[in-house]
């Protein structure tokens, strides 16, 4: 009766990895128990995770050809638009799309270049016809993921322009330049071949920047706002839950995730018990719902609870 907060299966969305390379379903080495699926083998887990009662999923699709472009982002026949036609037509799920060009290019930036840097506004363009092809896949949800300044309203106009007003924008709005990413790069051969991503993602030492990042996305039509990483950024979701009032999204980040399964495997850490502690705390944070590897796992805890 006197606790603040609670966790349940309804705050969990669950990242999905569909990989067009893979000719068998496999685990990503620095993620123990994530599975990166292929096209068939991708809706099996959509069930898993419907089956569980986690309400949504968010999509990754690794390509089989990458190009300079990422022309694959946006082409209606690719691995991961197939994706959400297949998990929309065989589950009840909520769809959520990441929206970034890292998985589809062959530099790995999450954006066209231009003398070997990221250029802005060029990329705009493209996230505008990825965000159009997904919503014509399906996606209840699009998540631009790339921090190009602009990136929401280029994706609203463009969904709005194309008639799909109600599919609505997850922005990654305060998504810092972590190290804790570096198992998710992994998963989705995104890794930039060059250079880093520290000229478009945030600074760790920054907060009232977050905050600005955040109120420029709601301003330009996002519905919902991510934080990103989850535990190094738990002063950064209870800075926002306290200033605006929107829904709030905290991605509990690949390395986050190895981090405590590492620790598990060794038996340094009670698995069970700081799986459901990190989600916890973040959930007091003041987030909303959570991204998390940990999604089916929780909920089955937390089935067992209920
Ligand atoms: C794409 C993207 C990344 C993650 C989510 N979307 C990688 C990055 O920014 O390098 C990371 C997720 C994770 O670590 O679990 N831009």
């Amino acid at each position: 009766m006197v606790r603040e907060n609670t966790l349940s299966a309804d705050d969990l969305i669950g990242p999905v990895f569909v990989n067009e390379t893979l000719s068998a379903p496999s685990e990503v080495r620095s993620m123990p128990g994530v599975i990166a699926h292929t096209p068939a083998s991708v809706v099996d887990e959509a069930r898993r995770l419907e089956a569980l009662n986690v309400p949504a999923v968010l999509l990754f699709g690794v390509p089989e050809r990458k190009d300079k472009s990422g022309s694959q982002a946006w082409d209606r026949n690719s691995v991961v638009q197939g994706a959400v036609r297949d998990i929309k037509g065989a589950t009840d799920l909520t769809v959520i799309t990441d929206l970034c060009l890292c998985e589809y290019t062959s530099h790995g930036h999450c954006g066209v270049l231009r003398d070997g840097s990221v250029d802005n506004d060029l990329t705009l363009e493209l996230y505008a016809r990825t965000a159009v092809a997904q919503a014509q896949a399906g996606a209840d949800i699009v998540a631009p993921s790339g921090m190009m300044d602009g990136q929401v309203m280029a994706v609203r106009d463009a969904l709005d322009d194309a008639g799909f007003e109600n599919v609505a924008i997850m922005a990654y709005a305060a998504k810092y330049a972590s190290a804790f990413y570096g198992p998710f790069r992994d998963a989705a051969h995104s890794a930039p071949s060059s250079g880093d991503r520290r000229t478009h993602q945030m600074d760790l030492a920054n907060a009232r920047e977050a905050m600005r990042e955040m109120r420029a996305d709601l301003a330009e039509g996002a519905d919902v706002l991510m934080v990103k990483p989850a535990l190094p950024c738990l002063d950064i979701i209870a800075l926002a839950r306290r200033n605006l009032d929107v829904p709030l999204a905290a991605y509990q980040v690949s390395g986050e995730y190895a981090m405590l399964k590492a620790a598990a495997a060794n038996g340094w850490l009670d698995g069970k018990a700081s799986m459901m502690e990190s989600l916890l705390s973040i959930k007091r944070a003041g987030a909303d719902m959570i991204i998390t590897y940990f999604a089916a796992e929780a909920a089955e805890v937390l089935r067992g609870i209920e």
